[in-house]
């Protein structure tokens, strides 16, 4: 019997819901400093098929890892108690059931599309299409936003992730067509449109297949250190720093915070500079943005990598309008603004550097702004 079927039967309840992975144009590293950001989401998504069980087992399958399904008791989920990708779809269930809600288990069947480890939110994309599909099949009435801090609750409390919230903000609220320019202090948020084919260009994406991993303590090292500024400018956040007190400011901080700081307060501006030009309707003015968004995360915040840094150079080399790394950092996925007739020939050219540097070649497509997260069936 199909999920669909199910439902026409009068059985569980059950459904097939997507959520999608995202990249994100510019303000990098910014949403844990209660800053601006501006990502995008992608086509590829994490789709979950769910049926609601009532003998308290949580049975997680996905179609991306050999075996069977993972077998687990919702009443003895605990953070730490689960490993791998399960993890992630637990830690919902272990969140909802911790805000409140009375929800038990389910089987969840998981086939995801967004590759994995490339900084374009695959973990997000699954705790956002369990807790979509929680909220509907519960009738839990919990809007976007509310989705999206549950699901960052669980990355932060039960995965031990101290991410911050865009990436799932993007996953929920993302729009077909447009960027998603989001405060991430009160989550207010705008749809700017994001034209990229009317204006004759293209977003490539290269996965340089660099693992990134958040959990290595690193991300939360660069959140200490911000939070350490923000609390010696007397601050509540970087976010609150204006630009023009900016060297000032630094002048009051030690060496090792500075860069930070920096990073932190150009990246916000270069957010605000971006939603500008695409509300002008001139995407192509994106593109310095984006380079020298780079120039800061690898400069000032230091989370490139040499592979991240080659794809963009050689993207920019190749006639790119601009590009930069997307997501935390450590590898990943680098994003380049292209005019339609450059995109081969960018793409060709930093497949070949990364031949020629003695690098596994990277996985290029592009990225089209999809919607957020939904149910399907
Ligand atoms: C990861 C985190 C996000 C954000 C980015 C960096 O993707 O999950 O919250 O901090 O890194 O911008």
């Amino acid at each position: 019997m199909t999920d669909s079927q199910s439902v026409r039967d009068g059985a569980a309840p059950a459904g097939v819901w997507a959520a999608p992975g995202r990249v994100n144009l510019i303000g990098e590293h910014t949403d844990y400093n209660d800053g601006f950001v501006l990502p995008v989401a992608l086509p590829q998504a994490a789709r979950a098929a769910v049926r609601l069980r009532t003998d308290g087992l949580l049975r997680l399958h996905s179609e991306q890892v050999d075996g069977g399904p993972v077998e687990l008791t919702v009443a003895d989920l605990a953070p730490g108690s689960v490993d791998g990708w399960a993890k992630y779809p637990a830690a919902v269930v272990w969140t909802l059931r911790a805000a409140g809600y009375e929800v038990g288990g389910a089987d969840v069947r998981i086939d995801s599309s967004v590759p994995t480890g490339a900084g374009l939110s695959s973990s997000a994309a699954i705790e956002c299409v369990v807790a979509t599909a929680y909220n509907d099949l519960h009738g839990l009435g919990l809007d976007g936003p509310a989705l999206a801090r549950l699901a960052q609750r669980a990355e932060n409390e039960f995965v031990g992730v101290p991410c911050g919230i865009m990436d799932q903000m993007a996953s929920v609220c993302c729009t077909e067509g447009n960027a998603l320019f989001l405060d991430t202090r009160d989550l207010a948020q705008r749809q700017v449109p994001l034209d990229l084919a009317g204006a004759g260009l293209r977003l490539l994406v290269v996965d340089t297949r660099v693992k990134h991993d958040l959990a290595d303590g690193a991300y939360a090292e660069l959140r200490a250190g911000c939070e350490r500024a923000a609390a010696l400018l007397g601050l509540p956040a970087l976010r609150d720093l204006d630009p023009a007190g900016l060297d000032t400011a630094l002048d009051r901080l030690p060496a090792d915070l500075r860069p930070l700081v920096r990073h932190v307060v150009t990246e916000n501006a270069r957010v605000r500079e971006a939603v500008t030009h695409l509300y002008l309707g001139d995407p192509a003015a994106l593109g310095p943005i984006l380079t020298a968004g780079h120039a800061s995360l690898r400069d000032d915040y230091e989370v490139s990598c040499p592979e991240t840094d080659l794809a963009v150079d050689t993207a920019v080399a190749a006639g790119a309008l601009g590009a930069r790394m997307t997501g935390g950092g450590f590898g990943g996925s680098v994003i380049a603004l292209t005019a339609a007739d450059t995109l081969d020939a960018v793409a060709a050219a930093v497949t070949s550097a990364f031949t020629d540097a003695g690098y596994e070649a990277p996985r290029t497509f592009t990225a089209v702004p999809a919607a957020g997260a939904r149910r399907v069936e």
